[in-house]
């Protein structure tokens, strides 16, 4: 942690990474629409005085906004989620000694295979040329790739020939080596796929936006981003062969929050290191809040171009590993609200009780209303066990902030997320007391409910 003699230096250099990095984005290479600003990182790594000797833990880190603040900032930092495509993209944004001549000598490779290819496609069933390439030279034998459309795909999200499109791309990508080069191509490959490519929007849920559908130019799309890619991992490179930054570390790994200690202490290096002594000393993320977030649809496209949502079982496999937020991630067995009595928490048992009132006052026996109270329950108990993990990772002193949003989307029941988890920080974990602090008003998702509040609770473990 900071002391007074050396507090001005930290933040000197602080400033000086950022000043170098400034035009370095890397964040857009792959975002989604939970992703928050690296501005909560940066303004609360000057507001706890984090330098450079310190280990940063994001458990929900998404697609990495924070692993990447914290690296440009020369902050050594862990960051955990459960899918793939959210791991894969924070690790590929902190990985800056990749081979960079090995990356372009298999983007020209790739391009000039596919460029034909996407041609062909692009003109199946045309009578005149259109407009990204005509059919004419020799014809390509597509008889190797399989064009059936993946079981999970949810109906219209890609038109016929972008699919195809993706599929030989899916294809060549699957047969590079498995290495941090081939990293980059498949994190190209997600990043394209639901907006640029698909026919999805996200409004923040993702539906299908029938004003995209048709032929799409992905060898233009994929090339830019690859490009985009090139042109961040070149400028870091080279600022510091210049010596000019001072990244700090990085480590990503897959880890379900609530067992987020016992998996760190087993797996990371970072956490083991002789610097960091088996200790945490700061913790910035935002979790997920009870609000119908459905973050497994909303990745639908990227997790199954990794392999990773082919059926219902290894779809079911990241959303077990997920804190219960919506009702479409509640299992017959969840009993995390039991095994801690979360009831007892006078907050949590009034929303639970309301919701249960208009449950039997409006007779609701199907549709998702009736699993509200359980989300609120098994949402709460979670993050209650999701807090234990923390404490024992924190150093005494040691300090973590959840930016989180307040919940109307039930029914429009009033759930005051920062405060809730507070209390149940110090009541039961045993965290000082805590901090809330408005972050920003959102538009709520309801349009007859107001805006809804997004804070920044503070927790910091007793010295
Ligand atoms: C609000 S998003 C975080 C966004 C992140 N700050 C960013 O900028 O991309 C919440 C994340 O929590 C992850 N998540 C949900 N349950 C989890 C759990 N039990 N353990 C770890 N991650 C989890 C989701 O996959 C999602 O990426």
């Amino acid at each position: 942690m900071n002391t007074p003699q050396n507090a001005d230096a930290d933040n000197l250099k602080h400033q000086s990474n950022i000043g170098r990095l400034d035009d370095v984005d890397i964040h857009d290479w792959y975002r989604f629409v939970y992703a928050y600003s690296d501005r909560v990182i940066t303004s609360l790594v000057d507001e706890f005085d984090i330098e450079q000797d310190d280990l940063l833990i994001d458990p929900f880190n998404g697609t990495g906004t924070t692993t990447l603040a914290a690296k440009k900032l020369g902050i050594d930092s862990i960051g955990t989620d459960t899918s793939p495509a959210s791991v894969l993209s924070a690790r590929c944004k902190t990985n800056w000694d990749v081979d960079l001549d090995e990356f372009r000598s298999r983007r020209s490779e790739l391009l000039s295979t596919l460029q034909p290819i996407f041609k062909q496609i692009s003109s199946q069933g045309n009578t005149t040329l259109d407009s990204f390439g005509s059919s004419d030279g020799d014809e390509v034998d597509l008889s190797q790739y399989d064009f059936t459309e993946p079981k999970k795909t949810p109906k219209g999200w890609l038109s016929e020939k972008p699919l195809k499109k993706m599929e030989v791309l899916k294809y060549h990508v699957e047969e590079m080596p498995d290495n941090d080069v081939t990293d980059l191509f498949r994190l190209a490959m997600i990043a394209i796929l639901p907006e640029d490519v698909g026919n999805v929007r996200f409004g923040p849920e993702a539906t299908r936006d029938r004003k995209q559908e048709g032929d799409k130019d992905v060898f233009t799309i994929l090339k830019n981003k690859l490009q985009e890619i090139e042109d961040d991992l070149e400028s870091v490179q080279q600022a510091m062969a210049a010596g000019e930054v001072d990244p700090g570390e990085a480590e990503i790994l897959r880890a379900d929050a609530r067992k987020l200690a016992d998996t760190l202490r087993e797996e990371s290096e970072l956490l083991n290191s002789d610097k960091h002594e088996g200790e945490v000393d700061y913790l910035i993320t935002s979790p997920p809040y009870p609000a119908e977030h459905d973050y497994t649809r909303n990745q639908r496209l990227e997790l199954i171009w990794l392999n990773a949502a082919d059926d219902n079982k290894d779809l079911q496999k990241i959303k077990k590993a997920n804190i219960r937020s919506h009702t479409k991630n509640i299992y017959v067995a969840d009993d995390e609200g039991e095994q801690v009595n979360i009831r007892e928490n006078d907050r949590v048992d009034s929303i639970v009780a309301e919701m249960e009132r208009i449950i039997e006052e409006e007779d609701i026996s199907h549709g998702f209303g009736k699993y509200y109270p359980r989300v609120i329950e098994e949402y709460f108990a979670g993050m209650q066990h999701h807090f234990e993990q923390v404490y024992d990772l924190l150093a005494p002193g040691g300090k973590a902030a959840y930016v989180v949003g307040d919940s109307g989307s039930y029914w429009q029941v009033e759930v005051e997320t920062a405060k809730i988890l507070g209390e149940l920080a110090q009541n039961r974990v045993g965290f000082e007391e805590p901090e809330v602090n408005l972050w920003r008003n959102m538009a709520a998702t309801t349009a007859d409910y107001d805006d809804i509040e997004e804070n920044v609770l503070i927790l910091t473990k007793p010295e």
